[in-house]
């Protein structure tokens, strides 16, 4: 019973952490729309890591310690939010505005959109570590965000989909196929941002860092 209690109070930490960057995400979001009549959010998921998945993981990843503060050392992904954006560009605007916030600390990131996966799958995933302030002390809590476009997340839902609902087997050739997929979903994002650009949707913006999109 008093492993529940702890359980569920580590929960309602994780909960918090999800609610502050889903805030700041809002606020940029909103801040874009009155500027510069553009959102670079299409909309935001999110997700507390379920117990059952919180036990499997560790399982898996060979942690014979269950206890809460093992969990907490080992998870990083049991707070997540997912930012689906509309163009390709306002992935790293979202991501360098949101990693400018003095509050804000960037604990690891992993480019799947530079350097996709074998298997297509793209996006940018970031840890940070976000303060909580409770009654009694401030908690430093990781939140995993994954930052997609919809041409991304289109890729990802189907491809997890096939995978994990799969009736059998993926065979190889249609592994390449799903790669093709993916190909084809990178061309358009930056067939969509060119269209954008064109037409002066990103016209009077801060600049953004056209290296990291390249
Ligand atoms: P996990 O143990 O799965 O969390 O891997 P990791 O800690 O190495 O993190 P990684 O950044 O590789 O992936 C974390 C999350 O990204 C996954 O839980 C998925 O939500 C998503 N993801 C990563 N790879 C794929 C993929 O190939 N397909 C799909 N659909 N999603 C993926
Ligand atoms: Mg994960």
């Amino acid at each position: 019973m008093e492993k529940m209690q702890d359980f569920l109070v580590m929960q309602q930490l994780y909960r918090s952490a999800i609610r502050e960057i889903t805030t700041k995400l809002e606020i940029l979001d909103d801040e874009f729309r009155v500027r510069y009549a553009h959102n670079p959010i299409h909309h935001i998921e999110s997700r507390l890591k379920s117990l059952p998945s919180i036990l499997e993981k560790m399982q898996r990843k060979g942690i014979r310690d269950q206890d809460l503060a093992a969990i907490r050392r080992e998870l990083t992904d049991i707070a997540g939010v997912r930012v689906i954006c509309n163009y390709l560009h306002d992935i790293y605007r979202i991501r360098d505005l949101l990693v400018a916030q003095d509050d804000m600390c960037l604990q690891r990131e992993k480019d799947y959109i530079k350097a996709p996966k074998e298997n297509g799958y793209r996006g940018l995933h970031l840890i940070l570590l976000v303060p909580v302030f409770l009654s009694a002390e401030k908690e430093l809590v990781p939140v995993e965000i994954q930052i997609r476009t919809i041409a991304m997340d289109f890729w990802a839902s189907l491809e997890h989909q096939l995978r994990y609902k799969a009736w059998h087997e993926v065979p190889q050739e249609l592994h390449a196929r799903l790669k093709r997929c993916s190909d084809a979903s990178a061309v358009l994002d930056l067939e969509m941002q060119d269209i954008f650009d064109q037409l002066g949707g990103t016209d009077g913006m801060p600049p953004q860092d056209q290296e990291q999109v390249q």
